[in-house]
């Protein structure tokens, strides 16, 4: 594989070679690189390491200097400060760097595969069946999608887990009811929209919940279907099966309407766990991980109290034996574990249910489930809030269908679209409008750290200026139409040639791409790349204003800047495409 070594990993092993020359008992010390305003980076770890080995640290930064092996690489390193060093890197390093990134066939950039990847389970995108998708869907699927991007960019195995809310006592209700009224879902279940089959789950949930509250009789049915259910009564399973297949036809229309790809057989929802559910009880009561208490069976925590002090449990089997959302959770692990074999599990989901994944992952551990070999990480994510900063909410303050708000984005960029638009037909403002409306919600969700609310401003999302998709979308299509206009000319790299402060600046940065992907698998967090990515368009708008690219001196720079141009788009694309978000080639 054509895995290119990035200028910082390359100064990064210069300058620790000679930190353990001239210090031999300092072992394999770091000398934390960053990139730096004075020079290209900044070398700050002699300071800590001087000060353990009781050196001096002007003294020390000397004598690395003195042992580094600059190469074609470093053409400048010098000690400031208490300490420091400040390293420039050559134009020849920088150009050659990025050609061999640009020579690449395989797409990657020359980004290398983590050292150790290993198998994740990823527990994402799980809406509920015969429920409406609101706003709080929409954070797991986008995050989750790009986390998955993110991981197997990386060289990581990853096993999607959609764990659909299917199964409850909910289900009771509306099969007793469709029972009772057979007709109304009768269709071909590929001659319906998404739409239409949320409106028919919508009006069958209505109408069971209204019977349910108004007649005690209906209730007592209700409640008896439910007993059925879990005994895997046949004619009652095929009833629920309806319920789910026609909710799964909705899903998977919201789905691609979010430009997502969500498989069938990834779709695991709690239902998929129930002949487990016995086993984990069994398991837990054995090992004594779980006790009865009233009748349930409980797990309890010494530093989980509820608001009057007593302990909070964990119930994993209730007292009429039913099994609720902790036994399926739990079993799932199992699953993820011994079937699966995976060394991380990951759950993207909303920061109000970290409380259950805490006694969850504790109980897993205390089972033997977890351990330091595999271990269990809730991805928790806020909540979305209306412009006035409160949970979003319609006017009537019920809350938002998640599709609605996608079809206003999509209305809104497709204004924006227009009204920029040059050459493009109807037909490509529908097509881009969508691209950029879609691209618009997911940089939004995106940029903030997931753990962080963020306001749902649509204004903001489809503004060109400012740190929105948008405004990458357009650096990128700009590229391409300078590209387009290069005719004759054709992006070549010169190594030979001197490069302007902005034309380093934006290599630097776009060389940087690796460690940005890398970061932000291992740490779960796409709104490092979206940093990333707005950093690289801001810098390449500043190339783009001093240094004239199809006027450029000479052929020779031509061909140089259109190359960084076209490094700089493929970097734009590759990493919005890591995020989940198109780059069209013309806006
Ligand atoms: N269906 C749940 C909800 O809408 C999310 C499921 C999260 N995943 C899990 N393994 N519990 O809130």
């Amino acid at each position: 594989m054509a895995s290119v070594t990035s200028l910082s990993d390359s100064v990064h092993q210069r300058l620790a070679a000679a930190l353990s020359a001239a210090l031999p008992q300092a072992g394999s010390a770091d000398p934390l690189l960053r990139r730096s305003d004075r020079a290209d980076f900044q070398a700050n770890g002699i300071l800590a390491l001087a000060k353990k080995e009781k050196a001096n640290p002007r003294e020390l930064a000397a004598q690395v200097v003195s042992r580094v092996e600059s190469g074609d690489v470093i053409k400048d390193i010098e000690v400031s400060g208490p300490g420091f060093l400040n390293i420039t890197i050559t134009d020849r390093a920088i150009t050659e760097t990025l050609a061999a990134r640009y020579a690449d066939d395989t797409g990657r950039l020359g980004v290398p595969h983590a050292e150790q990847p290993g198998t994740t389970v990823i527990d994402y995108a799980q809406p509920n069946v015969a429920k409406e998708m609101h706003v709080g869907h929409l954070r797991s699927a986008v995050i989750g999608d790009s986390v998955t991007q993110l991981l197997e960019f990386t060289g990581e195995s990853v096993v999607r887990r959609h764990h659909i809310g299917d199964w409850g006592t909910q289900f009771g209700m509306l099969i007793q009811y469709l029972e009772e009224h057979p007709h109304e879902l009768d269709h071909k279940a590929d001659e319906v929209s998404g739409e239409e089959a949320m409106s028919n789950l919508d009006r069958i949930y209505k109408a069971a919940r209204k019977l349910f509250d108004a007649d005690e009789a209906f209730k007592t049915r209700a409640r008896r279907r439910v007993v059925d259910l879990q005994a895997g009564e046949p004619r009652t399973l095929a009833m629920w099966q309806k319920f789910v297949d026609e909710s799964k036809i909705y899903f998977f229309s919201v789905f691609e309407k979010l430009d997502m790809e969500i498989r069938d057989p990834d779709i695991v929802g709690e239902s998929g766990y129930n002949d487990m559910l016995a086993e984990t009880c069994r398991l837990l009561e054995e090992s004594g991980v779980a006790v009865r208490s009233e009748g349930a069976l409980c797990v309890f925590f010494d530093d989980i109290k509820g608001p009057d002090g007593k302990p909070v449990p964990l119930i994993v089997q209730k007292s009429d034996g039913g099994y609720g959302y902790a036994a399926t959770d739990l079993s799932a692990i199992r699953d993820r574990v011994f079937n699966i074999k995976a060394n991380t599990l990951l759950y993207v989901v909303d920061a109000r249910q970290s409380l259950h994944f805490k006694m969850v992952f504790e109980t897993a551990r205390r089972a033997g489930w977890l351990n330091e070999d595999v271990k269990a990480v809730q991805l928790a994510f806020g909540t979305v809030l209306g412009k006035d900063g409160k949970p979003f909410k319609t006017r009537e303050g019920e809350t938002v269908r998640l599709v609605d708000l996608l079809d206003e984005a999509i209305d809104r960029a497709s204004a924006v679209v227009r009204e920029k638009a040059q050459d493009l037909s109807e037909e490509e403002i529908a097509e881009r409008g969508t691209q950029v409306g879609i691209g618009a919600v997911k940089y939004a969700d995106l940029s903030t750290s997931a753990n962080r609310d963020y306001k749902f401003d649509l204004d903001q999302m489809v503004s060109l200026n400012g740190d929105t998709s948008v405004y990458l979308q357009y650096a990128y299509a700009r590229i391409q139409s300078i590209l387009r206009k290069a005719g004759e000319a054709r992006p070549v790299a010169h190594p030979e040639l001197e490069l302007h402060e902005a034309e380093r600046a934006l290599g630097l940065h776009a060389d940087s791409f690796a460690a940005t992907v890398a970061e932000a698998a291992a740490e779960y967090a796409p709104h490092k790349m979206t940093a990333y990515l707005y950093q690289l368009a801001s810098h390449y708008t500043t190339f783009y204003d001093k240094c004239p690219v199809l006027k450029a001196e000479s052929p020779e720079q031509i061909e140089n800047r259109l190359f960084l141009c076209d490094i700089t788009a493929r970097t734009l694309h590759r990493g919005m495409a890591l995020l989940g978000i198109r780059t069209p080639e013309r806006l």
